[in-house]
């Protein structure tokens, strides 16, 4: 399991690591699960900054963490965790995509998706494609605030659905869906989306536990795969 797809180790951006030493014990802690790249995905908001100002911040944050990162023998690639809204629609979101691939994370709003939503978010996709791939971060976490049926209408876009890795923890709706969603090939990635050591730390373990076991170690090395060709641009 070498590719964490979904971090918040790059140190002072956003709510994840909040300097070099944290994200070196987040590296550390990576490298004990055997995870020796790791694709970073701080939280864009275009409502908060712009996006000039996010890369600026990003530049200086990847050049503390580079060689921490080298001195662990950790690869990364440089992303972005992009919040959606409408506005996004007149933004150059090539600068948002995974360094060296046409790959975007994206997250969903907080919020119950009604059809205008779901309709609109569609024709966001669709006006990407075929420039770039849209990633969906942690699809899981949604159904804290809408039902399955809405989800399912969006995962019906063009795009690699991601899973958290903690969140197969403990048996609640969230890993029902989520193996509903891994039976049906609807998931193709597992990320840990850790923010830090204690809270919410790196923990790549658990999918793979949970995953082989629940499902099947052939399944797991699938998706491990996945991440290795979302890491180098490949097709999934
Ligand atoms: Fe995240």
């Amino acid at each position: 399991m070498p590719v964490d797809t979904h971090t918040h180790i790059l140190p002072g951006i956003d709510d994840g690591s909040p300097n070099a030493a944290v994200s070196g014990k987040m590296l550390e802690a990576q490298k004990r699960l055997g995870i020796d790249k790791v694709i970073l995905t701080p939280h864009f908001y275009l409502s908060q900054q712009s996006l000039d100002s996010f890369l600026e911040k990003r530049a200086r944050a990847i050049e503390i963490f580079s060689p921490i990162a080298e001195s662990l023998g950790i690869e990364a690639r440089y992303g972005a965790e992009v919040l959606y809204t409408q506005s996004l629609a007149d933004t150059e979101l090539e600068k948002l995509c995974i360094s060296g691939t046409d790959y975007m994370m994206i997250e969903l709003p907080y919020q119950r998706l009604t059809n205008s939503f779901i309709n609109e978010f569609r024709s966001f996709a669709g006006s990407l494609a075929p420039d770039i791939r849209l990633i969906l971060a942690h699809a899981e976490r949604y159904l804290d605030y809408t039902d399955e049926n809405s989800l399912y209408e969006i995962m019906e876009c063009d795009m690699l659905v991601q899973l958290n890795s903690g969140d197969f923890r403990m048996f609640s709706r969230h890993t029902g869906f989520m193996y509903e969603l891994l039976r049906h090939g609807l998931a193709h990635l597992l990320g840990s989306d850790c923010h830090n050591t204690t809270s919410r730390p790196p923990n790549m373990d658990i999918a793979k536990k949970a995953v082989s076991k629940k499902l099947s170690p052939k399944l797991y090395a699938r998706l491990d795969h996945n991440a290795e060709a979302v890491f180098e641009g490949r097709s999934v």
